[in-house]
């Protein structure tokens, strides 16, 4: 049987995401109640970082450990594949000693290439181009406060990087809308977001207009990790797109925020609405721990009925 991957949010169909969200919610609950569950005993993540992280990588080597296996820590500075060692060889040989692997790198291509010569299934912890674990997180944060996504309007402000994408992949899976609003310049690149069309989203050129009547309304920094070089250009740019009050009070009265974080408070967002009641950031970092430990046993195991 071929190898189950997570390397974009489109890899798991829409009866994949409901299991995996039903298990997150009773993953969750059992670690809530301090209930020991270990079905990935002697089980190996490698997870490997060419980028920075705090939530992503104690997620998933906390999750790893909770589930009963182990989990390793690699960086590009530390191994060969920083001093130019194919991808493919790195794959090749990693995942003929570990048992899951997770990946935080730059273009798409580079975790795609990974997981072509893996015998195990890899995970995007972040890509430039996407960052599904972290919308798998979001979704099931909006599930447990809210109810099902299905129909829902979640508004985008902002640039259109690689948590835009995975929103604007995940409507199409799960059918809600996204209210998109970039800056001139940054618009969404539908190719790059690798969608099946234009259906789920729309574009507005003022952001209050996009958070009209939104059932969530999220943002991300205005300079992404990678993209540093440009981080001035993009002060100018995204002036205007800042997650403040007023976009709030033409969202829906019961309109959430969510911030995937680290977030700049007085740049891509105000601090009276991160630190505000419709604000659900911190519940929403949590959920990253539950829903990979819910997806790593999925991608491990299929579905179980426990
Ligand atoms: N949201 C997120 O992925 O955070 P880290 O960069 O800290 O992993
Ligand atoms: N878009 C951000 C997300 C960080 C978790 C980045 O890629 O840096």
């Amino acid at each position: 049987m071929a190898v189950k991957h997570f390397l974009q949010f489109r890899d798991l169909t829409r009866d994949e995401l409901g299991y995996v969200f039903q298990r997150t919610r009773i993953i969750k609950e059992r670690f809530k109640h301090y209930q020991p569950y270990h079905p990935l005993a002697d089980r190996t993540l490698a997870m490997i970082f060419e980028k920075s992280s705090t939530r992503t990588r104690l997620s998933f080597e906390a999750g790893m450990h909770q589930l009963g296996g182990a989990a390793i820590y690699l960086n590009t500075r530390d191994t060969q594949l920083g001093r130019g060692e194919p991808v493919e060889d790195a794959a090749e040989v990693i995942s003929r000693m570990v048992d899951i692997v997770m990946i935080r790198t730059f273009e798409q291509d580079i975790i795609e290439r990974f997981a072509a010569h893996s015998r195990v299934p890899v995970i995007n912890g972040l890509t430039n181009e996407y960052h599904p674990c972290q919308i798998l997180a979001d979704i099931c944060t909006y599930i447990e406060t809210r109810g099902p996504i299905q129909g829902k309007t979640v508004a985008w402000i902002g640039d259109s990087n690689n948590m835009c994408n995975t929103w604007l992949q995940a409507a199409e899976i799960l059918d809600f809308n996204v209210h998109v609003s970039t800056p001139p310049g940054y618009e969404v690149e539908p190719e790059r977001a690798n969608l099946f069309g234009t259906d789920h989203y729309q574009s507005f050129a003022d952001p209050i207009d996009a958070c009209r009547a939104a059932d969530l309304v999220t943002t991300d920094v205005w300079t992404s990790m990678g993209f540093e070089a440009e981080n001035a250009a993009r002060q100018k740019a995204f002036a205007d797109w800042q997650v403040d009050a007023d976009m709030m009070r033409v969202a829906r009265s019961d309109a959430l925020f969510m911030h995937c974080l680290p977030a700049h408070r007085g740049e891509e967002v105000a601090a009276e609405v991160i630190d505000g009641p419709q604000s659900v950031v911190w519940e929403e970092a949590a959920n990253r721990l539950h829903a990979q430990k819910a997806l790593m046993e999925y991608l491990l195991l299929g579905r179980i009925e426990k």
